[in-house]
């Protein structure tokens, strides 16, 4: 390959005659595309509501685990010739309320890197999106590592985090590896995640038993809005410190009990919360009461299990891999339970070589 040394003469270099240095940025600008994957997360300690809507300050800390298994892969493909940023998700073109999300978020980065240039998106969920299953989270993360590396930016895993946390809030989550609690720092109020655990420390599986994969007819975003209108909203809030120090114990003890206890008080005050909101908003469905009861008969046979849902009808069933096998057959029994997806805890989100498929 050949290059010009210098701008302003017209002698030509061998691309191996050059400083590494100059070969590296030779390499950056032309490259401009990347692909990275990142894993959706389950809260344990959730987020719900937002004190400073601009800056994206949640209400209250969370914590959460990453899911294997399931992924978002994403190619982000820089390109001079386009007026715009298009979006192409599992095959389908994007256009409207999706499509202008992803240009805002992309804006951000186009910022940080001081370019104009816009991008091909293309990305793939392996999983049912927009069922609870918090797509946007390992949506953002993963768009927010292909977005930066395809300018050739290199952002710590702090920076990174609070980058992907202004596409939706829980994505910051889904940067780190393994078990991550989301952070505010008090004087800046930057937001951002930090691996408490990593992915191998405790060997749970997170068992979600689908009982829709349709989109919810209200998503986070909107829902969140109304968290203030619930009378609920600031008790739940008052108590949480309590509730992040019992989870972050119980995952570095590996106490399950603990944990199964939290989660599920921490699941229903949030759910309370939305059923209280004005108007008020319902993501159970008679299936996931059903899936939720069996949880509790199957901890009184002894089970280590418990459950948690977030903005959707689907429920989390957390176990650990000795009984996973016969939790996920119990839960197929159970009418309503369309399918069973599994996940053991994942580590951080990754760049992928550039020819693995998106
Ligand atoms: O990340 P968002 O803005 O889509 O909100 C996610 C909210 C919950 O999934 C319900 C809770 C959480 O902490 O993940």
């Amino acid at each position: 390959m050949w290059c010009v040394s210098k701008a302003n003469t017209f002698q030509f270099t061998a691309f191996h005659q050059l400083t590494p240095l100059a070969q590296y940025g030779i390499l950056l600008v032309m490259k401009m595309h990347a692909t990275a994957l990142a894993h959706p997360n389950i809260a344990f300690i959730k987020y719900w509501g937002l004190e400073d809507e601009a800056r994206r300050i949640p209400s209250n800390g969370s914590i959460s685990m990453n899911i294997g298994g399931l992924a978002t892969t994403t190619t982000v493909a820089f390109d001079s010739d386009l007026k715009e940023d298009t979006f192409t998700l599992n095959g389908d073109h994007v256009t409207g309320q999706g499509l202008l999300r992803v240009q805002h978020f992309m804006d951000r980065i186009r910022r940080l890197a001081d370019t104009t240039r816009h991008a091909h998106i293309t990305s793939h969920n392996n999983f049912p999106m927009g069922a609870g299953l918090a797509s946007s989270a390992s949506g953002f993360a993963a768009l927010a590592l292909a977005g930066t590396a395809a300018l050739g930016l290199e952002l710590t895993d702090r920076q990174l985090s609070s980058l992907a946390h202004f596409g939706s809030g829980s994505a910051c989550r889904s940067i780190p590896g393994g078990f991550v609690e989301w952070l505010v720092d008090p004087l800046t109020g930057e937001s951002y995640a930090v691996s408490i655990a990593p992915f191998d420390h405790w060997k749970l599986v997170d068992c979600i038993a689908i009982l829709s994969d349709q989109h919810k007819p209200v998503g986070s975003e909107a829902g969140m809005r109304m968290a203030g209108s619930s009378p609920l909203q600031e008790a739940r809030v008052a108590d949480v410190d309590r509730r992040l120090e019992t989870c972050r114990q119980a995952i570095l003890n590996r106490d399950f009990e603990s944990l199964a206890k939290v989660t599920e008080l921490d699941s229903n005050m949030m759910h309370a919360v939305m059923m209280t909101a004005d108007p008020p908003l319902y993501y159970w469905q008679p299936e996931s009461l059903a899936v939720m009861s069996a949880v509790k008969a199957w901890q009184q046979e002894g089970f280590p299990i418990t459950f948690t849902l977030d903005a959707g009808p689907n429920v989390h069933v957390i176990t650990t891999q000795g009984v996973s096998k016969e939790i996920i057959n119990r839960l197929h029994r159970i009418p309503g339970v369309l399918a069973v997806l599994t996940g053991a805890p994942a580590g951080a989100a990754r760049l992928l070589p550039q020819d693995s498929p998106s």
